[in-house]
């Protein structure tokens, strides 16, 4: 079986990362994989310090496709995957999360009737006019194996028309897929495998020695600093609405320490506007997903608009406030760790609770023998 996933944004390269190491476990004659990245990253610290620090796979195909208008980037994806699909004839592809990476190489192999298996099926923001709630829908509905990280996801794609498999439930281990009808487009196997996020953030923090030296880099005593992210489009085009981002983030973190790694995207409007932080806010480069790590366990609170922050500080057990509107990860909410800026009141945290939605860990090792043992394809 030749498999081929494809990675292009930050996000998917931690993703990835625990798959290849069960796929790297788990290879054999019968079974293979390559690495396309699309290039949609391509900064050193966007892109290749996720390789080097995580010890990912050096990519077989590097498509260099850049930033660009959403619908040339995707696009470009597209063209360029559909060219190395019919070299490879890949029996599977293997996508991520939300991004346009995602979206161009899902189409390309659906084109070319190639079942898509989709990581981090059924996240639903129900705003369709993000880019990335556009990317998720279109992407659900071209996969043949829908593999969703919570019981919340399994619901959505169940309102939208899937058919649920084991109810929704965590995958069992060792399942087998005995005389089952073939896998494909028209009939797409959904199942909750837990979160792959999950795996990563075990898999990395068992090997983080120093923290110490990391948060003397940046300066911060442990559990005596905030930390900032911010990316999204819909926080960093409008000036109105970064403006209104930075005013709540000085209000509820004065004259305390502030780390605030800075996205490419955001570093521009920082540039060009007069919005200022106060002056205990330290803006650095992006940084690597060790540091982001050791900076979020160490921080009193997190302040982000990332998807991934909001999950990793529930599992770090960070308070997190969400600079959105609205979360696909409304588990982390429900159960006290999360909360929607426009409902902070200053403080939160009091009915926090231990409960694990998305899964024990292994979503990988689900995903890589679900791929081997069901019948895929027409
Ligand atoms: C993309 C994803 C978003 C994900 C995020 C993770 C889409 C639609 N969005 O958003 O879902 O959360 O990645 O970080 O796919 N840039 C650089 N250097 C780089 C990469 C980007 O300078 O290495 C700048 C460019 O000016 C570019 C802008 O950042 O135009 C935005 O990059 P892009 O990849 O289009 O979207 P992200 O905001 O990173």
């Amino acid at each position: 079986m030749k498999i081929m996933a494809v990675v292009g944004a930050r996000p998917q390269f931690i993703k990835f990362l625990p798959l290849q190491e069960q796929l790297l476990r788990t290879a054999s004659q019968k079974m293979s994989y390559k690495l396309i990245h699309t290039g949609q990253h391509y900064d050193y610290e966007m892109s290749k310090i996720f390789f080097d620090e995580l010890g990912l796979k050096e990519p077989d195909y590097f498509l260099e496709v850049g930033s660009g208008p959403h619908g040339e980037q995707t696009g470009k994806i597209l063209t360029r995957c559909e060219k190395i699909y019919l070299k490879e004839r890949p029996d599977v592809v293997i996508v991520f999360g939300d991004t346009n990476s995602t979206l161009g190489a899902a189409l390309a192999a659906s084109k070319l009737n190639i079942p898509v298996a989709h990581v981090e099926a059924g996240l639903r923001s129900f705003d369709k006019y993000m880019p990335e709630e556009q990317n998720r829908i279109l992407t659900d509905h071209i996969s043949s194996l829908l593999f969703c990280p919570s019981q919340t996801a399994i619901q959505n794609l169940k309102r939208e028309g899937f058919s649920i498999h084991l109810g929704g439930e965590l995958v069992p281990l060792n399942i087998h897929f005995e005389n089952m009808m073939p896998v494909n487009v028209n009939n797409p196997l959904v199942l909750n495998v837990g979160d792959i996020m999950y795996d990563a953030i075990v898999s990395i923090l068992k090997n983080i020695r120093d923290e110490e030296t990391v948060l003397e880099k940046y300066h911060v005593l442990p559990n005596s600093f905030y930390l900032v992210t911010i990316h999204r489009a819909e926080n960093t085009d409008d000036i109105k609405r970064f403006a209104e981002i930075v005013d709540f983030i000085n209000t509820h973190t004065e004259g305390e320490n502030v780390v605030f790694p800075v996205h490419p995207r955001t570093a521009k409007i920082v540039k060009s506007s007069d919005v200022r932080f106060h002056h205990k806010v330290r803006l650095t480069e992006p940084i690597g997903y060790k540091d982001l790590l050791v900076l979020l366990k160490n921080a009193k609170m997190v302040f982000t608009d990332s998807g991934g922050i909001q999950k990793e500080a529930f599992w770090v057990k960070t308070p997190c406030v969400t600079l959105r509107d609205e979360t696909e990860w409304v588990e982390t909410v429900e159960l006290g760790w999360n909360v929607l800026f426009r409902d902070f009141s200053g403080s939160h945290g009091e009915k926090m609770s231990d409960r694990h939605p998305y899964g024990d860990g292994r979503a990988a090792e689900r995903m890589v023998e679900i791929i081997k043992r069901v019948p895929l394809g027409q």
